[in-house]
């Protein structure tokens, strides 16, 4: 089975690429390296000892997206694409701040690249497909836990990237039954493999709190802001800092092989929540990832950032009766594992 997976050299796609050639597919990578490196290609090989074929490409690029396909093709004969191959689509921009500077790009490449890359699919009979969604399509919600039927708003144009894909993907299932989606919104993806060979490895100031933590860990920042200490919904801490539903990359990377099976039953356009269903506090993850590491982490409390909600946390009870998938690593494994990725690689993939 050949899986095509967009955004492959990322940090969730590089991580799910070593779980799938672990799981014996054969992957196909389509990045442009925009906020990625080669090098996080070379480790999968290296952790698995198995080849990923790569191609450096925008999946803008209509052409040379319909190359690829068409040598997949060749290369099945005399097997069908239908129903040997999968797409796996993480490429796109993700950083929200940005996103509301620069809504044209992200319009662009989220939209007009999902939108290239199922017209060629289409083309290819390619009609199985995994999408990297996000908890950011459900706003701030009423209650917790998020379940996938709650209702959905978005608040910035990345976020609305994401929702738009899903709409347009239940209309194209709507058009054309025969495709299989699996929309995956994702909660809070953090921590490393375990071998600290491949990580998040942000361009610049990161914009999330894992990577900021390691970065101050490590020393390539003085201290972390923490972004407001007075949320005092039910649901936050008595510290009063942000919760949200931490899931170690890993476990996610296992939830997209645990669809991949769902697409061949015929299911039309299904939804799973990834998360633990459990919320922490930014408070409490300083304190795990001072003890997993046994660096003192700095912190100073700055003003809440705007957009931010109080608390969010997964249902993810779906996932479990259908896909058989549940989150398996605890919070200090996702500490543990950020440490030995950063204090291993302090300039990332940059050596
Ligand atoms: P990432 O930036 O590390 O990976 C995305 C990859 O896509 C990068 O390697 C980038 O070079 C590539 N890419 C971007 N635009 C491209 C284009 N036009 N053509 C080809 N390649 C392109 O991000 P990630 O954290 O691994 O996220 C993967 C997906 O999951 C994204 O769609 C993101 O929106 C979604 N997601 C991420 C999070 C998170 O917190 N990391 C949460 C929810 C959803
Ligand atoms: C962010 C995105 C969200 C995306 C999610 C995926 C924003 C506003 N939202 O979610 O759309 O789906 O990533 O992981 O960017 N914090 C600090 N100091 C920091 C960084 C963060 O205190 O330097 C706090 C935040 O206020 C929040 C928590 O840590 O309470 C988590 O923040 P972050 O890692 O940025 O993720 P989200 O905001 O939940």
């Amino acid at each position: 089975m050949k899986i095509v997976v967009t955004g492959g050299a990322g940090y969730i796609g590089s991580h799910t690429c070593v779980e799938l050639l672990e799981n014996g597919y054969d992957v196909i990578v389509i990045d442009n390296l925009s906020n990625s490196s080669f090098e996080a290609l070379r480790r999968v090989e290296e952790i698995t000892g198995k080849k990923v074929e790569f191609h450096n490409v925008d999946i803008r690029d209509k052409s040379s997206l319909s190359g690829i396909f068409k040598l997949l093709s060749e290369t099945l004969l005399p097997l069908s694409l239908k129903d040997n191959t999968a797409v796996i689509h993480f490429a796109g921009l993700k950083a929200v701040g940005e996103s509301v500077s620069f809504p044209l790009e992200y319009y662009n490449n989220n939209i007009t690249g999902t939108i290239n890359l199922l017209e060629v699919m289409k083309e290819y009979g390619v009609k199985n497909l995994v999408f990297s969604s996000s908890a950011t399509v459900y706003g701030n919600p009423h209650t917790l836990p998020i379940k996938e039927n709650f209702p959905l708003s978005v608040t910035n144009p990345y976020g609305r990237t994401k929702l738009m894909i899903e709409e347009i993907l239940k209309d194209l299932h709507l058009s054309d039954p025969s495709w299989n989606i699996a929309l995956l919104r994702y909660f809070n993806p953090v921590g490393a493999h375990k071998s600290g060979k491949i990580g998040e490895d942000p361009f610049g100031i990161p914009n999330n709190l894992f990577p900021y933590i390691a970065q101050v860990a490590v020393g390539r920042l003085p201290f972390l802001n923490i972004f407001g200490n007075d949320y005092h919904t039910e649901y936050n801490r008595e510290d009063g800092t942000g919760v949200r539903d931490f899931i170690h990359v890993s476990d996610l990377a296992v939830g997209h092989i645990k669809a991949l099976p769902k697409l061949f039953t015929n299911c039309g356009v299904v939804t799973y929540n990834l998360g633990t269903g459990k919320g922490h506090s930014v408070i409490e993850l300083v304190s795990a990832f001072e003890k997993a590491s046994g660096v003192e982490i700095p912190f100073k409390i700055a003003p809440r950032r705007a957009g931010d909600i109080a608390a969010c946390y997964a249902d993810p009870s779906k996932a479990e009766k259908e896909l058989g998938w549940k989150a398996t690593r605890t919070v200090d494994d996702m500490c543990r594992d950020t440490w030995n990725w950063q204090k291993n690689n302090p300039n990332g993939f940059r050596l």
